[in-house]
Order: C-alpha cells, then structure tokens, then sequence
C-alpha cells in the first residue's frame, strides 16, 4: 500500500521519515511514553531510525499504517493502526497513538483519531477497530470515547509489555456504530 497523507482542521498525518527520528527520540524519553505503550525504555535514537524503517515496510505489506501527527510542521505525536487484517465478512485492526507531551489536551489526538477511523471505515474498508490500554489510562480511554469508541471489558493481565503483563481496558467501534460518544463505566 502507498502510504496515505490524512488531513484535519489543524493537522496533517503523514508517514514519519527519517527527518523524524529525532523528534521521536525526544518525544519518547517522556516516562509517560513508555509507561502506557510497548515503546522501549530507554529510548535511543537507533530505536527510533528502526521505527521508521519498520513503519516503511509495514505501509508496503499493508500490515500498519502509522503516521506521524503533524501540527505547523512539527511533530505532535504517532497514531496507527496495527494488526490489519482481512477477512470475508470485513477486516478489522487496532488503533493505538502516543502524543507529544506539550502537545497534549488540546484535542490534538481525538482530531487525528476521527481522520484515522474515518480512514478505516472509509477508504480501507474494515469494519471494526479495537482499543487496549492499560488499565488506568484515562487519557487514552476518553480519546478513544470521544470518536465513539465502546468500552467492551477488561482483560486481566492481558496485555504484554517490556514492563511485563498489565490488566488491560479494551474498546471496540464498528463501521456501523453512531460515533457519538457513550458512557464508559470506567470512566466518571
Ligand atoms: C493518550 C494521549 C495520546 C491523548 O492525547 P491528547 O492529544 O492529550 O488527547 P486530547 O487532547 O485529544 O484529549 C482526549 C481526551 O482525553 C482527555 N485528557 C487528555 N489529557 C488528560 C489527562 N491528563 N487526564 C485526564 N483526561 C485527559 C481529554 O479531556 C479528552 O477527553 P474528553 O473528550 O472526554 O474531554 C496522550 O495523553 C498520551 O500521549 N499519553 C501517553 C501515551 C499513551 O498513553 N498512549 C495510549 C496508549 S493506549
């Protein structure tokens, strides 16, 4: 697949380059960072040039399309979508997102997201997204509420981690769905 350009009000999403990995090695040295993803820790500048190399060849197979949030040229933050896969009745994936910390709160992410799953449902043509997070990540739950995703359950020790395994929160959205957002019984 060629990587796809996504544009927003504010935003434009774009696949990262190597022109990025510096701003990504600074953007992950943030404990926040590591904390709630499967990013490593300590994050070096290699691991940032193999990310973009990685998020090139997954682009090429169709297996993720990551891009990189873009605010007046500068990086905001990663949104993806991961574990593409196909199927029949329709595809689904998983989104997933980290954000550049003095970018966050200002609706930068829900406004990356909704270009995201307008993208999935659209012109990909999946018919479900999933969410995981780790339990506890309230940010990340009220983005992933605020484009209409619905919290689906609890997978005890479920997600794996270099930090080891976590209790995860998991959300789904389908094509189908009204994405006004619903009440999550984690979140008050
Ligand atoms: C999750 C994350 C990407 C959100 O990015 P953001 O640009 O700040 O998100 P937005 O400004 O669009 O806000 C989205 C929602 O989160 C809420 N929110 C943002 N920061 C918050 C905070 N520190 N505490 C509680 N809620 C918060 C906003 O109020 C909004 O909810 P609402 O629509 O119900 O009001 C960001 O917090 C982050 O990078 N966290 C660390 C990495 C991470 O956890 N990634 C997700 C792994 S599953």
């Amino acid at each position: 697949m060629r990587p796809v350009t996504l544009h927003t009000e504010r935003l434009v999403l774009s696949i990262p380059t190597g022109d990025d990995v510096d701003a990504i090695t600074a953007a992950c040295q943030d404990p926040e960072v590591p904390r709630w993803t499967t990013v490593p820790s300590p994050y070096t500048r290699e691991h940032g040039e193999e990310f973009v190399e990685k998020v090139a060849a997954w682009w090429d197979e169709g297996a993720e399309t990551v891009w990189a949030v873009r605010r007046d040229g500068e990086l905001a933050g990663m949104i993806g979508l991961h574990r593409i896969t196909e199927h029949p009745h329709g595809g689904d994936a998983e989104i997933g997102y980290w954000g550049v910390a003095r970018f966050r709160g200002q609706g930068v992410m829900t406004e990356a997201a909704h270009a995201v799953v307008k993208w999935a449902f659209g012109e990909l043509g999946l018919v479900r997204l999933g969410w995981r997070a780790v339990v506890g990540n309230v940010p990340s739950a009220r983005t992933a509420r605020a484009v209409g995703f619905r919290y689906e359950g609890t997978l005890r020790q479920g997600l794996t981690s270099p930090r080891g395994r976590d209790d995860g929160w998991i959300g789904g959205l389908l094509a189908s769905d009204d994405r006004t957002p619903v009440d999550w019984p984690v979140l008050s």
